[in-house]
C-alpha cells in the first residue's frame, strides 16, 4: 500500500456551556493539564504529519495556552471557527488548514477536544483499521450502560452503518440504542470534504453535524467501517464538573499506576494526587493525603506525607517531608521537613537541614544541616551551614515599605525569640541570646544579648502587703 499521510484535526471551538465556567471547557485542567493538552499528548505520540485545533471560543487564550505548554516537533496548527455553528461546521474549517495541501490523497483523524482519556494506541488502530478495508470513513463506537447524551449508532441489519442519530433527534427505538458515537473518527479527506458541503442544519438543534457525514457518504455509495472500542472509560468525553471529576480519578489512577511500576510506593493510591507534569525517582514513598502539583520532582528514597502539598517543588534524595506545604521551593538531599511547615517560594533547604513545626519560610537559602527545628518565620534570608535558629525566631523583613535581607553566618547559635530587624547580618559562630532584638549586624563569634528586662525584687511581697495578700482570683 502506498504511503498515505495521516493527520488530525480536533474540534476545540466550542464554549462547554455545561462548565457554567468563564474559562473555555478545553482549559479546564485535568491532573494539573489543561484538557486539550491530554488529547494533544496523545495526537504527538502518534506519527502524524499535521496536527489542526479548531478553535473559537477563548480561540487566543487557548493558542496562547498550547504554544506556551505544549513542546512538539511537528507544529500544532491553529483555525478559528468565529461562529459555532456545529461539529460538521467546525470540521469543515479544520480542513481549510489543508487548502495547501499537495497531497490528492490522505486520511484525517477528527476527533473532539473534550477526551482526556483517549490513549494512542486506540487512535493508531482506528487509522489501520481504517486503511486495511479501505473505507471513506471508519468511526470508533462504544456500548455504554447509559447512553445518555451520545449519538447513538444505527445499524442496519447487516450490522453495516446506516447513521448516527442525535439524542435530541432520536426516536424512542433509537434512545434505546446502547451503542454511541465518542465522536473519534477517521476520514478519507478526499470525500470528506464534498460529504460536509451537504449538511444542512435541519435538526433539533439547527446545527451541522459532523455525524450526518456518515449517512451523506452511505447514501452516495461509500463504505463506512465501525470499530467497537473495549474500553469505553477511555473515550468518555468531558461535558460538565461531574464528568471532569471522574475523567480525572481515571487519569489519577493510571498515573499512579505508572508510578508505581517505576518503583514509587503509595500506601493509598487512592489518596495520592500526583500531577501529569510531576517526576519521581524510584523508591519514592508517597503517604495518604499527598498532593504533588505542576513541576514538582522527587528524588529516590525520599518520602512524602502524610499531608503535603508540594507545589513546583524540587525534593532531593532520601528527604522526609510531613504535613507541609511547599511551593517554588527546594529542599536538599537528607532534609527533614515538618510536620506542620509553610516552604514558600523561593526557599531553598540544604542537604540534612531541618525546618520543623509551625516554620514558615520564604525567598530564603538554608544552608547545608541548619536546624529551624520550631515556630518561626525565615524570609528574604540567607542561613549559613550548621546555625541553629531558636524557637520563636523571626526575621523583621519588611519595614512597611521595603523588604530587607537577613544574613546569618556558619555554625552561629539565635537563641530563642530572637528578632532579626532586617538588614541585618549575624556573623560565623556568633550567637544571639534569648529574646534578643538585633538590629545592628554582629560581628563573628559576639554575642548579642538584647532587650533585657527590668528586674524589680520583692515585687511579689509588695503587692502582697498592698492587697492585704488575699488572692482574690478563682
Ligand atoms: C457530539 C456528537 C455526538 C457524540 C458526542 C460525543 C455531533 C453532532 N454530535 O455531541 O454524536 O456522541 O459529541 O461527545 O457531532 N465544537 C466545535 N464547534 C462547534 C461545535 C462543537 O468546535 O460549532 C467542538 C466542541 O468544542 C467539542 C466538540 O466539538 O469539543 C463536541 O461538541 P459538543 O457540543 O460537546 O457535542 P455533543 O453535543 O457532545
Ligand atoms: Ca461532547
Amino acid at each position: 500500500m502506498a504511503y498515505r499521510p495521516l493527520s488530525a484535526v480536533v474540534l476545540a471551538a466550542g464554549e462547554g456551556t455545561r462548565m457554567r465556567s468563564p474559562v473555555p471547557k478545553v482549559l479546564h485542567p485535568i491532573c494539573g493539564r489543561p484538557m486539550l493538552l491530554h488529547v494533544l499528548d496523545t495526537l504527538v505520540a502518534l506519527p502524524l504529519d499535521r496536527i489542526v485545533v479548531v478553535v473559537g471560543h477563548g480561540a487566543e487564550r487557548v493558542t496562547k495556552m498550547v504554544q506556551e505548554q505544549l513542546a512538539t516537533e511537528i507544529p500544532i496548527e491553529f483555525v478559528e471557527q468565529r461562529v459555532q455553528r456545529g461539529t460538521g461546521d467546525a470540521a469543515s474549517v479544520g480542513l481549510t488548514a489543508f487548502a495547501d495541501s499537495l497531497d490528492a490523497d490522505d486520511d484525517v483523524l477528527v476527533l473532539t477536544g473534550d477526551v482526556p482519556l483517549l490513549r494512542p494506541d486506540t487512535l493508531a488502530a482506528l487509522a489501520t483499521e481504517h486503511r486495511l478495508a479501505e473505507a471513506a470513513a471508519t468511526l470508533l463506537t462504544v456500548e455504554l450502560d447509559d447512553p445518555t447524551g451520545y449519538g447513538r449508532i444505527v445499524r442496519d441489519e447487516r450490522g453495516g452503518v446506516l447513521c448516527i442519530v442525535e439524542q435530541a433527534d432520536a426516536n424512542d427505538a433509537q434512545l434505546g440504542l446502547t451503542e454511541v458515537n465518542p465522536s473519534i473518527y477517521c476520514f478519507r479527506r478526499a470525500y470528506l470534504a464534498p460529504a460536509l458541503r451537504r449538511l444542512s442544519p435541519e435538526n433539533a438543534q439547527g446545527e451541522y453535524y459532523l455525524t450526518d457525514v456518515i449517512s451523506v457518504l452511505r447514501s452516495t455509495g461509500h463504505a463506512i467501517f465501525a470499530v467497537t472500542g473495549d474500553d469505553a472509560a477511555e473515550t468518555m468525553g468531558v461535558n460538565d464538573r461531574a464528568q471532569l471529576a471522574a475523567a480525572e480519578a481515571m487519569l489519577r489512577g493510571r498515573i499512579n499506576e505508572a508510578w508505581m511500576r517505576e518503583g514509587v510506593s503509595m500506601s493509598d493510591p487512592a489518596r495520592t494526587y500526583v500531577d501529569a507534569g510531576v517526576e519521581l525517582e524510584p523508591d519514592v514513598q508517597l503517604l495518604p493525603g499527598v498532593i504533588l502539583e505542576g513541576r514538582t520532582a522527587v528524588g529516590a528514597g525520599s518520602v512524602i506525607g502524610p499531608d503535603c502539598r508540594l507545589v513546583d517543588t524540587i525534593v532531593g534524595e532520601r528527604a522526609v517531608i510531613q504535613q507541609t506545604v511547599a511551593r517554588e521551593s527546594e529542599i536538599g538531599d537528607g532534609a527533614t521537613i515538618g510536620p506542620w511547615a509553610s516552604l514558600r517560594p523561593g526557599t531553598r533547604v540544604g542537604a540534612d537541614a531541618h525546618i520543623g513545626t509551625f516554620v514558615e519560610t520564604k525567598n530564603a537559602d538554608i544552608g547545608e544541616g541548619v536546624k529551624v527545628p520550631h515556630l518561626a518565620y525565615i524570609g528574604d534570608a540567607e542561613i549559613g551551614p550548621r546555625a541553629n535558629i531558636g524557637a520563636g525566631t523571626i526575621t523583621a523583613n519588611y519595614d512597611g515599605r521595603n523588604k530587607h535581607r537577613t544574613k546569618v553566618g556558619a555554625d552561629a547559635r539565635v537563641g530563642s525569640n530572637t528578632v532579626l530587624v532586617a538588614p541585618v547580618e549575624i556573623g560565623d559562630g556568633a550567637y544571639t541570646g534569648a529574646g534578643a532584638v538585633v538590629s545592628r549586624d554582629v560581628p563573628p563569634g559576639a554575642m548579642a544579648k538584647g532587650v533585657p528586662a527590668r528586674i524589680e525584687e520583692g515585687w511579689a511581697a509588695e503587692r502582697d502587703a498592698a492587697d492585704d495578700g488575699s488572692d482574690e482570683s478563682t
